[in-house]
């Protein structure tokens, strides 16, 4: 039997979903599928690292989440706090650089803190890098970079009309390609205001797996629906 030939993408990103309803089937508080989650977000990481998978990215919480109900938002931020801190050491011993894109205004100092430490730390590790989106909309990335280039252009004295090329070196992801597999678990089918701008071409995966359930396995599954994709980038 011939080996079918498999695609690695560059980078992969995915929305995290359906840790409320996993634990809801254990009868269990939505706490405690958001901590199962963290585990498949390390064993997605360590699958990432041996696939040679470049960029892995993961969207942790969104603008709209911070709508939760205040227990359970304390108790996700407490969660990536100490998921930060335990896996540094990992980071290290992997060469993996830790990255936490979002808007920071709405963090607590003392996970401000734990996540500056933790991204200068890794900051010249050369293999995965691992980029948690946190406190983070498309909307406000694309709002964000278009206010960036109209201050510049503003301080120069030029016209302020705007080109995709400057909103793209302006977002918060400038220097990191644009994903090339997005990955959501938990049946849901939509981008709920993640990454609008740079999902422009990239290759969507559904599947009905919880969050918590998702791990190399599926991952797995996931790469091998990718390998099958024919990408044209809107050409023939
Ligand atoms: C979605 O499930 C999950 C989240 C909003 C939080 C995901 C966060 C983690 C797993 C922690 C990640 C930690 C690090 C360090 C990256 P949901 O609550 O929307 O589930 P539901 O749709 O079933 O209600």
């Amino acid at each position: 039997m011939t080996k079918e030939k498999t695609t690695i993408p560059q980078h992969v990103t995915i929305i995290m979903d359906g840790n409320g309803r996993w634990a809801k089937l254990r009868g269990q508080e939505r706490l405690f599928g958001h901590k199962e989650g963290v585990e498949s977000v390390r064993a997605c990481t360590e699958f990432a690292v041996e696939k040679g998978i470049k960029y892995l990215s993961v969207f942790a919480f969104s603008e709209e989440n911070w709508e939760r109900p205040a227990e359970e938002i304390e108790g996700l931020m407490q969660l990536m706090l100490k998921a930060i801190a335990m896996e540094t050491p990992l980071f290290q011993k992997n060469g993996i650089r830790f990255r936490v894109i979002g808007d920071f205004s709405r963090l607590s100092q003392k996970l401000r803190n734990e996540i500056d430490e933790c991204m200068k730390l890794t900051e010249t590790n050369t293999g995965l890098q691992l980029i948690v989106f946190l406190s983070y909309s498309g909307k406000w990335d694309i709002v964000q970079a278009a206010n960036k280039v109209v201050e510049e252009k503003m301080r120069k004295g030029e016209q302020p009309t705007i080109t995709a090329e400057e909103i793209d070196s302006n977002l918060s992801t400038s220097d990191i390609p644009h994903p090339d597999l997005l990955i959501r678990t938990s049946g849901e089918q939509r981008i709920s205001n993640y990454m609008l701008w740079q999902t422009a071409y990239t290759e969507y995966y559904f599947t009905e797996v919880l969050w918590p359930d998702f791990r190399k396995m599926e991952f797995q599954q996931a790469l091998d629906a990718y390998s099958k994709r024919e990408r044209r980038f809107g050409k023939v």
